[in-house]
């Protein structure tokens, strides 16, 4: 009886423990699956992570054909202005002007707005406009408006005069400006000579 009974209990055993060896092999492979699962989600981030990699390299790459664009509206100025100035039309110019007349009078003697009148600016001082409370920026910028100036100026106030309180964007095609210059240019009794 008890040689039976200790194989009955040696066949459980070995039942139990091959009961139990399936149930691991179970386990781990329905463990796996479930870890395999949690590893997809795991993986998901990666990929946006990945994706947005992809899609910001191109965010910096963005202002950067832009900020040369800009730079050489400042930096080329002189000779881009005048280039453009030679060509450029003043009638044009009273289009783009409409984007000012918000802040800017243009006849003479016109009353100054939230900006100071813009008669004969060019050629003029800066923040020479008689009766016009400038920033200190605009005034401690010295010497008068030449037409590259206006330009720089006019294409980005802010970075031309940081911390201007003339609060536009700026004219950003050479060729608007250009032809916004030539229109201010018009506007005086003497117009000054195109460089
Ligand atoms: C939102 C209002 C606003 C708009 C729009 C605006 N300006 Fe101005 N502008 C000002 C202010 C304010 C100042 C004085 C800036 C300072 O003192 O810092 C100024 C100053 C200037 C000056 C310097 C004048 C001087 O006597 O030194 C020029 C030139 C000028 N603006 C041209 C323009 C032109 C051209 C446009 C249109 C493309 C324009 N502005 C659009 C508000 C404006």
């Amino acid at each position: 009886m008890r040689g039976v009974n200790g194989y009955r209990f040696m066949k459980f055993s070995f039942r139990h423990k091959l009961g139990a060896s399936l149930l691991i092999v179970v386990w781990v492979l329905w463990g796996s699956i479930i870890v395999g699962d949690l590893l997809i989600p795991a993986h998901e981030p990666e990929v946006p992570a990945a994706l947005k990699l992809v899609k910001t390299s191109p965010a910096p790459s963005t202002p950067a054909p832009s900020a040369p664009a800009g730079a050489t509206g400042g930096q080329s100025g002189e000779g881009t202005v005048a280039a453009l100035l030679a060509s450029a039309d003043a009638g044009d110019g009273k289009k783009v002007f409409k984007k000012c007349k918000a802040c800017h009078t243009a006849d003479k003697g016109g009353a100054h707005k939230v900006g100071p009148n813009l008669w004969d600016v060019v050629g003029r001082a800066k923040a020479g406009a008689q009766g016009y409370r400038f920033s200190g920026v605009l005034a401690g910028l010295g010497g008068a408006w030449t037409f590259a100036d206006l330009d720089a100026f006019l294409a980005k106030p802010k970075a031309f005069a940081p911390g201007t309180k003339m609060t536009f964007a700026g004219v950003r095609k050479a060729a608007d400006r250009a032809a916004l210059i030539a229109y201010l240019r018009s506007l005086s009794d003497s117009p000054k000579p195109l460089p």
